[in-house]
């Protein structure tokens, strides 16, 4: 009977400390949400909060309205996955993309918590951004070892340039930045981000050529970069986006001919060049 109260007691107390609204993990870190909510290291939960309380203003309390936001309060425009039994944020839709989404504020920031949420698969932002703000530069590559899917579309009041450490999210598939008031050049960096699927640039002020480097995204199949003022002639390189199925660069300020290369994209199935001042190949 001894051996079996002893037993009992190392049960109970293993019990208890799972139980705790607070624990240490092996790491050290603090979860939330022990005890009926999924369970989220602390620092991720409070980034979460902190990020969208950038964007949607001030009077938007997390913790109050959304205390487990992976569990049985989920947060619109926010889903979850889990890695290693916690709950991680991996997706977030900022913006008016139907009615009780996360609206924006007239003037939002980017927080640094933002780029703690390194789980995210994907990021968007919808019509958000009015005032000016430029998509900050620097932190992006906090998301290179997950980030796949990064979308701006229709917001006007973001300006500035494409960050250059773009270049960093190393598993992106898919970058759109549809009609915002982006500026300047294309950053040769892009052309570093090769499991690129999708690049739509299309209806901002960029300018400048395009790089020989985007001539190296050879797993893009839709590469969209109309409704901009790009000049110069097509990158020769281009014969190298050999998955391509859909290339669109009306409407911008390219001039030459069309490179016989381009004669190699045997799958291209749509190619719109129109309103530039490029002559037959
Ligand atoms: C949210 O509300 C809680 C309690 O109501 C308060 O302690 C906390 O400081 C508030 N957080 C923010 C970011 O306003
Ligand atoms: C992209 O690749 C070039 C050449 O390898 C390198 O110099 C540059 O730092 C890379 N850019 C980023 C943002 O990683
Ligand atoms: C072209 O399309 C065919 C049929 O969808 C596909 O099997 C092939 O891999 C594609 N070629 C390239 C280079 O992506």
């Amino acid at each position: 009977m001894m051996v079996f109260s002893g037993g009992f007691v190392i049960v109970v107390i293993v019990m208890l400390s799972l139980i705790g609204k607070c624990i240490n993990g092996e790491n050290g870190e603090e979860y939330e949400g022990v005890g009926g909510g999924a369970p989220m290291v602390k620092m991720e939960q409070e980034a979460l909060y902190s990020a969208i309380q950038g964007f949607v203003g001030e009077w938007w309390n997390g913790s109050d309205l959304y205390p487990d936001p992976c569990g049985w309060t989920p947060i619109q425009g926010v889903s979850c996955d889990v890695f290693d039994g916690l709950w991680y944020v991996t997706e977030l839709n900022i913006g008016s993309i139907d009615d009780n989404s996360l609206a924006c504020a007239p003037r939002v920031e980017f927080r640094p918590h933002l780029f703690r949420l390194n789980h995210l698969k994907s990021l968007a932002f919808f019509s958000c951004f009015v005032a000016p703000v430029p998509i900050p530069s620097g932190n992006w590559g906090a998301f290179s070892g997950s980030l796949e899917s990064l979308e701006f579309r229709s917001n006007h009041g973001l300006i500035g340039n494409i960050p250059p450490d773009f270049g960093r999210l190393q598993k992106l598939q898919s970058l759109v930045l549809i009609e915002n008031g982006l500026l300047g050049g294309l950053p040769d960096d892009i052309g570093n981000l090769t499991r690129l699927k999708r690049l739509v640039l299309s209806g901002n002020g960029f300018a400048g050529e395009i790089g020989d480097s985007y001539g190296h995204l050879s797993e893009l199949l839709i590469l969209d970069l109309s409704r901009n003022s790009l000049c110069g002639s097509l990158p020769l390189t281009f014969g190298g986006l050999t998955s391509l199925l859909k290339l669109d660069l009306s409407e911008n300020q390219l001039e030459g001919k069309i490179p016989s290369e381009i004669g190699n994209l045997k799958n291209l199935t749509l190619m719109d060049l129109s309103k530039n001042k490029i002559s037959g190949g």
